[in-house]
C-alpha cells in the first residue's frame, strides 16, 4: 500500500525523530543478528494469502473509492508475527510500499473486528514507549485508500518463527501501537512496512541482512517471503529492474517502464508524460492492481481494444476495461519491458481478473490521475520469484511457479 501525500511530510517528520532513537537498537547485538563481522543472516517464512474484503486500492480520480463494493479477488499476503513477552501472534499484510510495522493496540479508542485478540501493552513485559517532550511519540499513517492507523510509537520484541524453526528474535524493534485504526481487512491484525525506511522490518532486522528480501505469490498454495541470504534471487530465466530510491520518497522502491507489449504491439513510455529515466513506478506488495496514469494507459487499454474480439462487459467502474469471456484465450500477452533489462511476460491470470460470478473479465491495470502514483501491484509480480537488493539497486524476478517451489 502507498501511503497518501499530504501526510507524508508529517510521518517522514516523525521517522526522524525515530530514526534518532533507534539507532540506539541499531547498534545493539541482537541474538540472532549481530556485528558487522559476523556471516550474512536469512530466514523464511511462509504467507497467507488473504481476500480483502475492504479493497487496498489508492484513491480514485475524485476521491472516492468506487471499488469498495465490488467483488474482486482483492488478494493481500500476510505473514505472522509475536510481539511482546509473552509473545502473541498476529498476522499482519506485508506491505513493500510502506515503512511503519503496526499493529492494533489497546486500549483501542477505535479498532476494527480483526481476527484473533487484540494486542495489550500492558500485559508484555517488554514493551516501552517511545518517550517524546509532551509523552509517548505518537505516528500517524494514512496510505492512498483512505485506510488510516493512529497510534503512538514503542520498542517492543518481535519474534519470528522461520520454517527452519528456528525463531528470529528482534528486541527493542519499534513499532506502531494502533489505537485508532479503520480501512483494514479484519483478516490483517496490521501491517509489515518492508519498504527501505528506518522503522521498516527489514531495515530493523539490521545490517547482516543487508535489506535483501524475496517473495512469491501464488493464487493458490503456497506463498513465501525470504530475507537475508535466502532472499537472493539468480539462476535460469532471472532477469533484473534497476531499483530506484528517492531520499523525498520515504522507503518506496521504484522501477522505471519504458515500455507495455499487448501482443506484438508495444507501447513506449517515450512521448508520455510518464515518460521519465529515473523511476515512475512503485513495485508493491501491498496493493493488489497495477496503476498507470491516463496519459500513458489509455494507449495500453486503447491496444488491448484493437485486439479483443469478445463483447465488452458490465464493469464495476468506468475506469477498467472488461469483456464477457469464460475464457483468457481471448485476450492478448502482456509484457512489461523495465529499464535494466526486465522484460517481464505477464501470465494472462496475473493480467485479466474475474469478479462476481465469472463470465467476465477485466484488465487488472487501473488509469489513474497524473498526481498518483504509478504503481507495481502485486496481482502482476504472481508466479515470479520478486528479490530486492538495495545494495545491488535491482529488483530481480525468476519465473517461478510459486506454490510448487516449496512443496
Ligand atoms: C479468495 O477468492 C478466491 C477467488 O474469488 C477463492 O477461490 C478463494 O477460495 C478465496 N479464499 C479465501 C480464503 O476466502
Ligand atoms: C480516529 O481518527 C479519525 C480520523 O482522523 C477521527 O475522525 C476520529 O475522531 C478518531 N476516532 C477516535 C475515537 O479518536
Ligand atoms: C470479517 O468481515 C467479514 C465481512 O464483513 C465478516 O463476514 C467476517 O465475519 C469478519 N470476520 C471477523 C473475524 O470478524
Amino acid at each position: 500500500m502507498i501511503m497518501a501525500l499530504p501526510l507524508q511530510i508529517f510521518i517522514t517528520y516523525f521517522l526522524l525523530i525515530t530514526a534518532t532513537a533507534s539507532s540506539r537498537f541499531h547498534s545493539k547485538p541482537l541474538d540472532a543478528a549481530p556485528s558487522p563481522t559476523s556471516p550474512p543472516a536469512g530466514f523464511t517464512i511462509e504467507l497467507t494469502r488473504s481476500n480483502s474484503s475492504s479493497p487496498r486500492l489508492p484513491n480514485d480520480v475524485d476521491g472516492s473509492s468506487p471499488y469498495a463494493d465490488t467483488v474482486f479477488d482483492d488478494a493481500s499476503y500476510l505473514m505472522k508475527l509475536q510481539i511482546g513477552t509473552p509473545p502473541v501472534e498476529i498476522e499482519a499484510e506485508i506491505d513493500t510500499g510502506s515503512s511503519i510495522v503496526w499493529t492494533q493496540c489497546q486500549p483501542c479508542a477505535n479498532c476494527y473486528n480483526q481476527k484473533g485478540p487484540i494486542f495489550d501493552p500492558s500485559k508484555s513485559s517488554t514493551y516501552k514507549p517511545q518517550k517524546c517532550d509532551d509523552g509517548p511519540c505518537p505516528y500517524d499513517a494514512t496510505y492512498a485508500d483512505k485506510s488510516y492507523t493512529k497510534g503512538t510509537y514503542a520498542f517492543e520484541t518481535v519474534t519470528i518463527q522461520s520454517t527452519s524453526g528456528q525463531p528470529f528474535v528482534m528486541p527493542e524493534t519499534l513499532i506502531g501501537c494502533g489505537h485508532n485504526n479503520s480501512g483494514f481487512s479484519n483478516a490483517s491484525s496490521g501491517i509489515v512496512g518492508l519498504g527501505w525506511g528506518s522503522s521498516s522490518l527489514i531495515t530493523q532486522m539490521g545490517e547482516n541482512f543487508l535489506g535483501l528480501l524475496s517473495y512469491c505469490f501464488s493464487g493458490q498454495g503456497t506463498s513465501k517471503i525470504n530475507f537475508g541470504t535466502n532472499a537472493l534471487v539468480s539462476g535460469d530465466g532471472t532477469v533484473s529492474a534497476n531499483m530506484f530510491i528517492k531520499t523525498e520518497k520515504q522507503g518506496f522502491y521504484y522501477l522505471n517502464l519504458e515500455a507495455v507489449s499487448v501482443g506484438d504491439n508495444r507501447i513506449e513510455t517515450l512521448g508520455t508524460p510518464f515518460h521519465a529515466l529515473d523511476g515512475n513506478m512503485v513495485i508493491d506488495s501491498g496493493t493488489t492492481f497495477t496503476y498507470m496514469p491516463e496519459s500513458y494507459c489509455g494507449e495500453v487499454k486503447e491496444a488491448v481494444e484493437s485486439v479483443v474480439k469478445a463483447e465488452r462487459g458490465a464493469s464495476p467502474s468506468d475506469n477498467l476495461l472488461c469483456y464477457n469471456s469464460d475464457t483468457l484465450d481471448v485476450f492478448p500477452v502482456i509484457t512489461m519491458h523495465f529499464s535494466g533489462g526486465a522484460d517481464l511476460v505477464l501470465d494472462k491470470y496475473n493480467t485479466y481478473v474475474t469478479y462476481g460470478a465469472g463470465g467476465v473479465y477485466c484488465l487488472a491495470f487501473m488509469c489513474t490521475d497524473p498526481t498518483s502514483y504509478a504503481i507495481f501491484g502485486n496481482r502482476a509480480q504472481h508466479n515470479f520469484l520478486v528479490g530486492y537488493d538495495p545494495s545491488s539497486l535491482l529488483v530481480s524476478f525468476k519465473p517461478t511457479d510459486c506454490s510448487s517451489l516449496w512443496s
